[in-house]
């Protein structure tokens, strides 16, 4: 099977998609069909930054599927003392089946994808979380579907409101969207809008899904109609000294209960947390019940399940 990796979802047809959604759907009903999936395959796991659920749920993930996940800290492994992200790619690749990476910088994800023989996964970086947006499009489709069934052609058409920072998860937001054909509305404020090559990438793939993208300053115009509303941190990490600027660039873009009653009546709401409850969105609305945010945490698991059996499995 020829070496595919996962760092943008851009890169990857709607097909295989919808594809890698029915495939997490299918391990998350059927758990025990899967146990055998990547026998003693091992996962090595770099983190330039922090993280609670990409850590937990790839390591749980590797071992439910038969295999096994390192955890590589960046500042424990040679990269921390200056060896460089090709021979970094080059060694683990002679060690590992598959690399999952949480860095800063995009391109330190491309470098270790240009030098590795084995599939290299973004875990987050500064400019897409496509582990995220397939977990977050994973649970739409469960709240959509009928009953029992996982039908992903129900997000066409439906429109995801996007609240905060044009940051890493609006990126993949936008782009899962213009692969799903599903209508993705960035309310920011100007200066805080997503990156434009990004943006003007998705549009292109958007004009053959039919998927709308649309970019708004205006919190209530924004949100009107929408049949979710997502959100996330307004300082991401990295950021922390911009902390207290974006915290006043941001007043009025807090995702709370007057917000929501402009969304569509069944409304859901969304955030890949870590929350700041009270920054931008308030306890009410994230713990409330039109919120999903533990089932998007969970599906984390079996949407990345899917894409380690796809890259790494035997076919
Ligand atoms: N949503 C997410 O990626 O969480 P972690 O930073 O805890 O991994
Ligand atoms: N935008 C956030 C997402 C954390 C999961 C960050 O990059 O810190």
């Amino acid at each position: 099977m020829a070496l595919r990796h996962f760092l943008d979802i851009a890169d990857w047809s709607t097909d295989e998609i919808r594809g890698l959604l029915e495939l997490g759907w299918q391990i998350k009903t059927r758990p025990a069909d899967f146990h055998d999936a990547l026998p003693r395959k091992t996962l090595g796991m770099i983190f330039q930054k922090r993280s609670t659920r990409t850590r937990v749920s790839f390591e749980v993930g590797m071992f439910q599927l038969g295999g096994h996940a390192l955890f590589l800290s960046s500042q424990d492994i040679q990269i921390g003392r200056g060896e460089s992200i090709a021979d970094t790619a080059r060694v683990l690749s002679r060690y590992c089946d598959g690399v999952m990476a949480r860095v800063f910088g995009h391109d330190v994800l491309e470098e270790l994808a240009r030098h590795a023989t084995i599939p290299i996964i973004n875990g987050l970086s500064d400019r897409l979380h496509p582990c995220q947006t397939m977990a977050d499009a994973m649970t739409l489709v469960e709240k959509w579907s009928l009953p029992g069934t996982f039908d992903v052609g129900c997000l066409r058409g439906k429109t995801i409101c996007y609240v905060g920072d044009g940051n890493n998860m609006a990126h993949s937001l936008v782009n899962t969207g213009a692969v799903l054909g599903m209508n993705v509305t960035i309310v920011a404020p100007r200066g805080y809008w997503p990156d434009l090559g990004v943006w003007q990438k998705a549009e292109a793939r958007a004009a053959q899904t039919g998927a709308i993208l649309r970019c708004s300053a205006d919190p209530i115009e924004g949100v009107r109609g929408a049949d979710v509303v997502v959100t996330d941190v307004w300082a991401s990490m990295g950021q922390e000294e911009e902390a207290a600027q974006r915290l006043r660039d941001f007043a009025g873009f807090t995702v709370d209960e007057a917000m929501m009653s402009r969304a569509g009546p069944d409304a859901l709401f969304m955030h890949c947390l870590p929350a700041h409850r009270g920054e931008e969105v308030s306890a009410e609305v994230c713990d409330g019940p039109r919120s999903v945010i533990f089932d998007e945490a969970e599906n984390r698991l079996h949407a990345q399940k899917a894409i380690m059996v796809r890259l790494m499995g035997e076919g």
